[in-house]
């Protein structure tokens, strides 16, 4: 059965035992809401551990003024269940006043230069900041041997390995697939803001996102893959905010062979969408 703490002291008191008993922790950071892609980060945190914590933690300081902070999902029950049923041992549910003593606007934040300045970062001011201010502090508070991080938010997850590197977290980053939805949308916890008219169309991201890697596969210029993408999903009814092919580290990739990732962040009426696509050109 589930343990579930927003006591800062029970939660270390449990880790601390496990780890005396020899254990190793993995740790799943989420903001509730939770939906079948959280539970494969759960599963898979499983397999790379003997005990695993989720948190959840709606963060004000990654949501930017206009964005849905307070109309966020929260579904605590439902979290609680699933994250029972998926095999987690303990749900450390912090309050804001315990993530930030000093308070949200006199937080130690954490910056992490170059992967935020493009693409989500650009588009997003201070959410990469928000992400990397959480969960170092997250980090601390629960000390995991492995975090797991999806796919899903690509940049996300560049961001986290680079801030484990620089300020050397004794963490090692798990990346897990991107878990869909039958038409090929990324499940996300915003989809549920999607009218029913707009929810088939979402899945146009998905392959919109084949046919980039297929432009690319077929040797056609990255600039052509890229607005055509863009064009598609605005036809489709997309405001698009990029619609781009990088190589994995986000740069602007060299003409040839190697490893890409497409990434498309658009919105559809009040819900923004991200997915990406990670191939070999
Ligand atoms: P949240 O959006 O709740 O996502 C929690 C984790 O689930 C992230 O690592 C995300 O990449 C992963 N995830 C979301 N949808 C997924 C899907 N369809 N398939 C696989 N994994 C998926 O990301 C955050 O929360 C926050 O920024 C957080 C890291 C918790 C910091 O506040």
């Amino acid at each position: 059965m589930i343990d579930v703490t927003s006591e800062l002291a029970a939660l270390r008191d449990r880790v601390t035992g496990w780890k005396r008993a020899g254990q190793q922790v993995a740790f799943v950071p989420t903001m509730g809401n939770l939906h079948a892609g959280h539970f494969s980060l759960v599963e898979l945190a499983r397999r790379h551990a003997d005990r695993v914590v989720a948190s959840v933690f709606v963060n004000p300081t990654q949501f930017g003024p206009n964005e849905d902070f307070s109309r966020y999902p929260r579904t605590p029950e439902a979290d609680t269940a699933g994250l029972d049923a998926a095999g987690c041992d303990l749900l450390w549910l912090p309050s804001v006043e315990t993530m930030y003593p000093f308070g949200v606007e006199a937080t130690v934040r954490i910056g992490v230069p170059g992967v935020t300045e493009t693409l989500e970062g650009a588009h997003r001011p201070g959410h990469f900041e928000g992400v990397a201010t959480v969960v170092a502090r997250l980090f601390n508070q629960v000390q995991p041997d492995v975090a797991v991080f999806g796919r899903k938010d690509y940049q996300q997850l560049a961001v986290i390995r680079y801030m484990v590197r620089d300020l050397a977290f004794p963490v090692e980053i798990i990346a897990a697939d991107t878990r869909r939805e039958a038409d090929g949308l990324a499940m996300s916890s915003r989809n549920q803001y999607l009218s029913a008219e707009e929810r088939p169309v979402a899945a146009e991201i998905n392959r919109c996102l084949q046919s980039m890697r297929e432009g690319v596969r077929a040797g056609r210029p990255r600039e052509q893959v890229e607005s055509e993408a863009a064009s598609r999903l605005s036809g489709a009814g997309f405001a698009v905010d990029y619609a781009v092919v990088r190589d994995r580290e986000l740069g602007l990739p060299a003409t040839g062979h190697g490893p890409r990732v497409a990434l498309v962040a658009a919105r559809l009426g009040r819900t923004r969408l991200i997915d990406n696509l990670e191939f070999e050109a």
